[in-house]
């Protein structure tokens, strides 16, 4: 029995005297893209139109910019939909750095930017930092089968995908080792022109104290930097909201 009852699973049917592709294979397509993405199937919903600013205060101030939480998370947003249309029209584009406390939502937003590109055909790669480094341990461990990943293959896929989401670039443990491994991905993509959002509870000018001075620089030359400030994690908030 076909799997689909509009092309019995030839993947086209005519219209008007034209052969398009099906529906069926156009969603599959974006299923599969989704899938790669890695993102995890919690955060393939958010879309712009949930991002909800209740949750930044009118009244709170950053005193760093005098602005308040509320204005800070306008322009946050404004930048990452700015990034979506810029992506689209394939201009060399800057990158995000998004910075706030817990469950500010910096990783939500940094999902509205990379589910609105999948459904529009594009491929994202979407990668928690700490798991990153994880897989790239893991590739050390005696016993690897010859078909599973390499740490150049981990690497080169980061290093090259269109656009590159890291998520949690946080306050962990680096060692030059690992600091390495994320130079190398950030210098290529420095190097051809390819736009990167990253997420970090660290602000971009307490990042050399992790990172680096070679690869701060290098961040900086990338992305620009943007922050969602909130008083109250967004989580216990909609927790509240919820009982
Ligand atoms: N602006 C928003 N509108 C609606 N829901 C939001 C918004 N921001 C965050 N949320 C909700 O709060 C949850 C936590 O947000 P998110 O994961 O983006 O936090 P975060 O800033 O990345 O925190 P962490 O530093 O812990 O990674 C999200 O899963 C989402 O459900
Ligand atoms: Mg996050
Ligand atoms: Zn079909």
């Amino acid at each position: 029995m076909a799997f689909c009852n509009l092309c019995q699973d030839r993947g086209v049917i005519v219209q008007n005297d034209l052969a398009v592709i099906c529906s069926c294979r156009r969603q599959r397509t974006l299923v599969n893209r989704l899938k790669e993405s890695g993102i995890p199937l919690r955060m393939q919903a958010c879309n712009f139109a949930d991002f909800n600013f209740k949750y930044y205060s009118r009244k709170n101030i950053d005193t760093a910019k005098g602005t308040t939480f509320y204005e800070l998370a306008k322009i946050t947003f404004k930048a990452a939909k700015d990034f979506v249309v810029h992506f689209k029209q394939n201009n060399y584009l800057d990158g995000l750095f998004l910075t706030g406390p817990v469950g500010s939502g910096k990783t939500f937003l940094a999902c509205c930017i990379a589910n609105a590109l999948i459904k529009e055909g594009y491929q994202v790669l979407f990668i928690v930092v700490p798991d990153l480094l994880d897989q790239l341990r893991a590739t050390y461990e005696p016993g690897r089968l010859p078909g599973e990943d390499t740490e150049a293959g981990i690497l080169a896929k980061a290093q090259k995908t269109p656009l590159l989401i890291l998520d949690d670039l946080g306050a962990h443990n680096y060692t030059e080792w690992t600091r390495n491994k994320l130079y190398s991905i950030f210098n290529y993509r420095l190097n051809h022109c390819l736009p990167l959002i990253i997420t970090s509870n660290i602000k971009l000018e307490d990042l050399e104290d992790y990172l680096g001075e070679r690869t701060t620089s290098r961040i900086y030359q990338i992305c620009r930097p943007y922050r969602l400030l909130t008083e109250v994690d967004i989580r216990m908030v909609q927790r509240g909201e919820k009982n």
